[in-house]
């Protein structure tokens, strides 16, 4: 039974509804659909920003850099609950494409002898680009990433967990299995995983990996991003920018760059403290739901999303299993852009992804399932009405 009142009754047994009032929704007949590019506003967030700008910033000046200094390691801390990794083994700092490069470069450092990286040919584009760019600097080379490919020759391959595009899940335990088999590092790219479905970096075998928090985790526009990198690895990390908040004594000035042997050697310059303190208050509320109970809501979610688009007669390329994907569907149409648009005039918030998907991102703690039916009735009359 697939229906708008099936979704209002799912979404009366959703045990996360609760979690919707946790964040500013100012127009409850917005049809957001876009959580996995900027996730909502938590009202918590608010809360801190006010009290770090007035309570701290503004009362004790420069005396709360005491405890501001070391809150990269500490919104780092969080990610135990969300992906599964020990305390020390995070640092939010920076952005995803910045962490990228530094990545693969720590990859590099662990692989002097291998002159090949490898990317998908439809990867996100920053992950291709940082990748392309370290292979001209250093006269290395780029191969693409195929089913099947000989990794005996690679030193990194720069993977995503989740397909920004169609949301299918790559085998992250049989990938890195192989990998590791054959001597290559993977950089993993968790910016559509973290937040989104149940992670776990040791169980998986995980060594590398970065992401974004402004998507699921709800951490603010431009926020932080993350590096996770296992702690057996972290002395051997050799990374490319030497900045003073990676060094050993920070504060004595005078000495020879000698960095950190944890986590810390990846920081560069001053954290942007507005920023970590709002990533933190998303982090910590997808902490405080649980991993379990958001996965399976988005299973639920992308379930009943897949029903709606077969009952609606409209194509995907969205796994259907839903151990294979992540918390978005994408629906293809050759008039996506122009659909995308007249979604946004019907309030029906989405995006669109070249070169024909209409992208519907599911966000566990803020999207109903009569959001899902809403958008996908409106996506389907306008197609009805003009059809390409
Ligand atoms: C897979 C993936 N990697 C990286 C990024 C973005 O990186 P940055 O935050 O540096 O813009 C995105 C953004 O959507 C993404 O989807």
């Amino acid at each position: 039974m697939t229906s708008r009142d099936r979704a209002l009754e799912l979404d009366r047994a959703d045990p996360l509804a609760r979690y919707r009032d946790e964040f500013v929704i100012p127009d409850d007949s917005l049809v957001y659909l876009d959580g996995n590019s900027l996730g909502r506003t938590p009202k918590r967030t608010i809360e801190r920003l006010k009290q770090v700008v007035e309570g701290e910033w503004a009362s004790d000046l420069i005396l709360s850099w005491e405890h501001w200094l070391d809150l990269p390691r500490r919104v780092g801390d969080r990610f135990v609950d969300i992906i599964g990794s020990r305390p020390g083994e995070v640092v939010v700092h920076d952005s995803t494409t910045l962490n990228l490069y530094q990545g693969v470069h720590i990859a590099l450092g662990l692989r002097p002898d291998r002159k090949v990286l490898v990317v998908a040919d439809d990867e996100f584009p920053t992950d291709r680009y940082v990748v392309e760019g370290i292979a001209h600097d250093l006269g290395l080379t780029v191969r693409s990433l195929r089913p099947g490919i000989d990794l005996s020759d690679v030193a990194v391959v720069v993977r995503s967990v989740i397909d920004y595009r169609t949301a299918a899940l790559a085998d992250v335990k049989a990938f890195t299995d192989e990998a590791r088999a054959a001597g290559a590092m993977v950089l993993w790219d968790l910016s559509h995983t973290v937040g989104s479905i149940e992670f776990d970096v040791h169980a998986l075998g995980v060594e590398l990996a970065v992401g974004c928090t402004y998507k699921f985790l709800n951490g603010g526009p431009g926020a932080p991003a993350f590096t996770f990198i296992a702690s057996h690895l972290q002395a051997l990390a050799q990374q490319p920018i030497r900045g003073w908040f990676a060094q050993k004594d920070q504060f004595a000035m005078e000495r020879p760059f000698e960095p950190h042997d944890d986590i810390r050697r990846v920081l560069l310059g001053t954290p942007h403290i507005l920023s970590l303190v709002a990533a933190e208050e998303g982090i910590a509320l997808t902490a405080r739901a649980g991993m379990p109970a958001i996965a399976a809501k988005g299973r639920a979610l992308t379930s009943f999303a897949i029903d709606v688009i077969d009952h609606f007669g409209l194509t995907t390329s969205t796994p259907r299993d839903a151990a294979h994907r992540g918390n978005h569907v994408a629906v293809h149409h050759p008039d996506a852009k122009t659909l995308l648009k007249k979604l946004a005039d019907l309030r029906v918030i989405a995006d669109v992804r070249p070169p024909d998907i209409v992208r519907l991102g599911l966000s566990p703690l803020t999207t109903r399932f009569v959001d899902v039916w809403d958008g996908l009735n409106a996506l389907k009359s306008l197609i009805e009405a003009h059809p390409s």
